[in-house]
This record gives structure tokens, sequence and C-alpha cells, in this order.
């Protein structure tokens, strides 16, 4: 089969690593970046750190509204579609970039199947659960991660679209986590101590888009009195100015590789976040992590008591952070051998 796997944000690249590596040979793919993404940090050093060959059509598209970067997605991937013919699309997670992959291939009847499917925030001002709900509802493969998803997939009667391979970023950690920590010398650069630092990332649109809201967060987190390590997002970074004071214990670097952030998870004593992947990394990696959210689409972390979230408009964020402590075990609730499960599936699609 000739397929589009459509990418254009750090985490779909990361999502993208292990399943490309294992349709090479079996089909004809065209990795597809939308340019969402397009720093070296969170685009091209992503693809070299995974051993991701070079996207074979860019598109870029660069920042701009909701639906802007949306239409123009739309548009360039519309003419890509028409120019190669692609028997089927795949599209991953919840980002601007899904969405147009989903809307324009399910307008040329191009069948799509939908990567992480079956999440749900039930936050509306989220652009990523408009996202989600309209690319489940027009995908016809949908992949849940968790038997969560299937539930919430099975309610909106997309059951019979649904399969259960589990979540792909099990093998990005399981295929690299070795080559990183052999590899990354960013613990030892940064003269960090085992489990003697915190990891913290922020980007959702509710937390920093707002300086005030920003600057309670750093605030807050500053009264930890703890080291900790705050690889920027480039979203965040444009709000960080004077206005925001930032305390001596977060150490600001720019966005890490892959390699290097998960050596720096796997060191931390915790990990403070608002991002959905570094849940599950935090999860796979036994790490204690806060959500800086009020509500996540990765129930399962908060439900085996590996994930607290902490409402960032609180007060005493500090105290929450120092008092939460996860129990010893933890259910395996991301499956394994996921990309495997993926493309036994894809195979039998005709
Ligand atoms: C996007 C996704 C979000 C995902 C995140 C992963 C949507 C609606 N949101 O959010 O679901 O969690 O990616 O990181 O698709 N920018 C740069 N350089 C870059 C990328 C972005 O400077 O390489 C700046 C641009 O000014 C842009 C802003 O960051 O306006 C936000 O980027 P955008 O891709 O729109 O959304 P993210 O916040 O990255
Ligand atoms: N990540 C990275 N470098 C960083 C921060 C995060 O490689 O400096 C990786 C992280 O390991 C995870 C993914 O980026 O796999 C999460 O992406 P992000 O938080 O941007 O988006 P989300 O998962 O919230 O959509």
């Amino acid at each position: 089969m000739k397929i589009f796997s459509i990418v254009g944000a750090r985490p779909q690249f990361i999502k993208l690593a292990p399943l490309s590596k294992a349709l090479t040979g079996l089909h004809e793919e065209f990795i597809v970046h939308t340019g969402q993404h397009y720093d070296y940090a969170m685009s091209e050093k992503i693809f070299m750190d995974l051993g991701i060959r070079k996207p074979d059509i860019h598109l870029g598209t660069g920042p701009g509204t909701q639906a802007t970067q949306t239409g123009e997605m739309m548009v360039k991937l519309e003419a890509a579609m028409l120019e190669k013919k692609p028997d089927i699309i795949i599209v991953f997670g919840d980002t601007n970039s899904t969405l147009a992959g989903v809307m324009a291939a399910s307008k040329l009847n191009i069948p799509v199947i939908h990567i992480e499917a079956g999440l749900r925030s039930y936050n509306h001002s989220m652009p990523e659960e408009i996202n989600r709900i309209v690319a489940d509802h027009v995908s016809k493969y949908l992949f849940a991660p968790t038997q969560t998803a299937v539930d919430i997939l099975t309610k909106e009667g997309l059951k019979k679209n649904t399969f259960l391979p589990g979540d792909i970023m099990v093998d990005t950690m399981k295929n690299n986590l070795g080559i990183a920590l052999e590899k990354s010398t960013i613990v030892k650069d940064l003269k960090l101590n085992n489990e003697a630092y915190n990891l913290l990332t922020l980007h959702r649109n509710y937390n920093v888009d707002d300086t005030t809201i920003l600057g309670h967060i750093l605030k807050q987190l500053g009264e930890l009195g703890e080291k900790i390590i705050f690889p920027v997002h480039p979203r965040t970074r444009k709000m960080l100015t004077d206005s925001i004071s930032v305390s001596p214990n977060i150490y600001m670097t720019e966005p890490v590789g892959y390699l290097d952030f998960i050596a720096l998870e796997n060191s931390a004593k915790r990990i403070i976040t608002d991002s959905g992947g570094i849940q599950k990394e935090a999860y796979l990696l036994k790490k204690p992590c806060i959500t800086l959210r009020t509500e996540t689409e990765w129930v399962e972390t908060v439900e085996e008591k590996w994930n607290l979230l902490v409402n960032p408009k609180s007060k005493n964020i500090a105290t929450k952070i120092e008092s939460f402590k996860p129990p010893k075990k933890q259910k395996e609730v991301f499956g394994k051998n996921v990309t495997k499960k993926m493309v036994k599936i894809i195979n039998n699609i005709q």
C-alpha cells in the first residue's frame, strides 16, 4: 500500500519513529511533515536522535492562528494527496497537523488510521480536544492506546472501527532508553546528581499564554527550593518576558533532544509537567509525576496514584509536590509490542 504518515509536531515524530521503521520494506511510506514545528531542537534534532529518515514531503507551514495554520496545512496536504494518490493516511495524536490530515484525506475519501484515538479531557478550551473529537469521528481505523480510550470510543458509537494495539510511545521508549543512557551526557554536563532534581516542562495554552498564570506557576515552583531543570518550549519562551522573575533554583535550557530528555527523566527525582506524552513517560520510568492541570486524558496514571493533578492556579503548589508519594507498584496500562500489533492490523487492511 502507499501510505502517507502525516506529522508536524515534536510528539508526533516520537510516535512515528518505531512505526515508520517497521513499515519500511512492507509498504511504500511517505513521511509528510507539515512544518508545524520548525526549530532545529523541536524537529530536526528529534528526527536525528530517533534515526527517522528526512521527510519525503515537507510542506513548510509555519505558525498561525488555529484556522490559518490548519487551513494552510489542509490546502497543501490535499495537493500532495492528489499528486501521490496514497491508499491510506496515518495521523498521530491531536495537533492541528492531525486535524488537517484527517480533514483533507476524508474529503478525498482516503481512509485514515488515527493513532492515539479515544482520548478525552472534556476540556473544550483545549484546541487538542476539538482535534481529537473530529479525528476520531472521521477516521476509518481507530488505534486506541488504552482500555479507557476503547471504552470512550465505544460510548461514542465508534466500537466497530476500534483496535487496541496499545501506546506506541512505549516502543519508542523501549527502543531508545538504553541508547540514551549510553550516549547522552546531559546529566553529567549539567552536574546533576541522581534523583536530586526535578524535571519541568510547560506548554499548555492555558498555563503559558497568560503571563499572570505562568508567573504564578514559576513563583510557586521557586518556593519548592529544590533544583528544577526546565527545557523551555518555544511557545513558553516567547512569554518569558522581564515581567516574570524566575527563581534561581529553576535552571532553564533550550528544548533538548529526545535522548537527552529521556536521560533527564530517568535520573530525575520527579517530573512536573503539563505535557501529555511526558505524563506517560514518567509512568513508564516509575517517576512521580505532578501534572499542572485540572484534568488529564491519561486517567490511568492518576488512578494508579503515580500522577498527581495540581490546579496550576492554586496556592501551596510546592507543598503539594513535596508531599506526593506514589505507591511501590503499578499496573501495565500502555501495553507492549505495540508497533508489531499496529503493523499486523495495517497489513490486514485491503
Ligand atoms: C502543539 C500542539 C500541542 C502539542 C505541542 C507539542 C496544536 C493545537 N497544539 O502545541 O497539542 O502538545 O505542539 O509540543 O497543534 N514555535 C516556535 N518554534 C517551533 C514551534 C513552535 O517558535 O518549532 C512557536 C510559534 O511561535 C508558535 C508557538 O510556538 O506560534 C506555538 O506553536 P504551535 O505549533 O502552534 O503549538 P504548540 O504550543 O507547539
Ligand atoms: N521532549 C523532548 N525534549 C524536550 C521536551 C520533551 O524530546 O525538551 C519529548 C518527550 O520525551 C516526549 C515528547 O517530547 O516524548 C512530549 O512532547 P510535548 O510535551 O511537546 O507534547 P505533548 O506530548 O504534550 O503533546
